[in-house]
């Protein structure tokens, strides 16, 4: 059974979708231990209490310095032992040492096709905007493996929307996590549960 702690900082909506999944059985030899927030009013936390979920809230607000926030996040990390560490919405960098400690065994969502709009200052809306920005006509999400860059990873699975003409970034975020993140996370979750994934030269490679 992959023990599976997810790291959320918003609404949820993907800590959700990973929920559904082990409920309706397409994650399979899964189980949430817990979920950790570095805001507490996030309706995540909400969302794993409805559940019966483990959670914590680990704010940097509530440390001296980043040094023992990384500290006391890595710590109720390890407390869950995870098999798997799902950053769904998580906006806080991931200290080094715990990329160091959990490599390969930790994967982010993030709302666009890597390479494109993606790296520093990329998150949330401003993902969406860029794209309208631009003029693309497809957009998507994208499932990677963390590791010491932002958005670097090795890539594990891709998902494209189509972008419609008078989409505001509001409806373009909304579509792209309906079709697309709730769609290959739960997936990536499922594939990694059941040891079809193994990464090897910077590769993501899906047996
Ligand atoms: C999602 O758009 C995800 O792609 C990005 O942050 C957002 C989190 O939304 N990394 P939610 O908290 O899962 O609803």
């Amino acid at each position: 059974m992959l023990r599976v702690v997810v790291l959320v900082s918003g609404g949820g909506t993907n800590l959700q979708a990973i929920i559904d999944g082990v409920h309706n059985g397409s994650i399979t030899n899964t189980e949430i231990v817990g979920v950790i927030s570095n805001n507490k009013n996030a309706y995540a936390l909400e969302r794993a209490a409805q559940n019966q979920i483990p959670k914590r809230c680990i704010s940097p607000r509530d440390y001296e310095n980043r040094s023992l926030f990384n500290e006391a996040l890595l710590a109720a990390l390890d407390e869950m032992q995870p098999d798997l560490i799902v950053l769904a919405g998580f906006l806080v960098v991931i200290p080094e040492m715990m990329i160091t400690k959990y490599r390969n065994r930790m994967i982010n969502i993030h709302p666009s096709l890597i390479p494109s709009f993606c790296g520093t200052g990329f998150y949330g809306l401003k993902v969406h905007e860029k794209a309208l920005e631009r003029g693309v006509k497809v957009v998507g999400a994208t499932v990677h493996f963390v590791d010491e860059g932002t958005d670097t990873g090795p890539i594990l699975l891709q998902k494209a929307v189509e972008v419609a003409n008078g989409d505001t970034p509001e409806v373009l975020q909304r579509r792209v996590m309906e079709q697309a993140e709730w769609k290959i996370l739960p997936r990536a979750i499922d594939l990694i549960a059941n040891g079809k994934v193994r990464v090897a030269d910077g590769k993501a490679i899906i047996e």
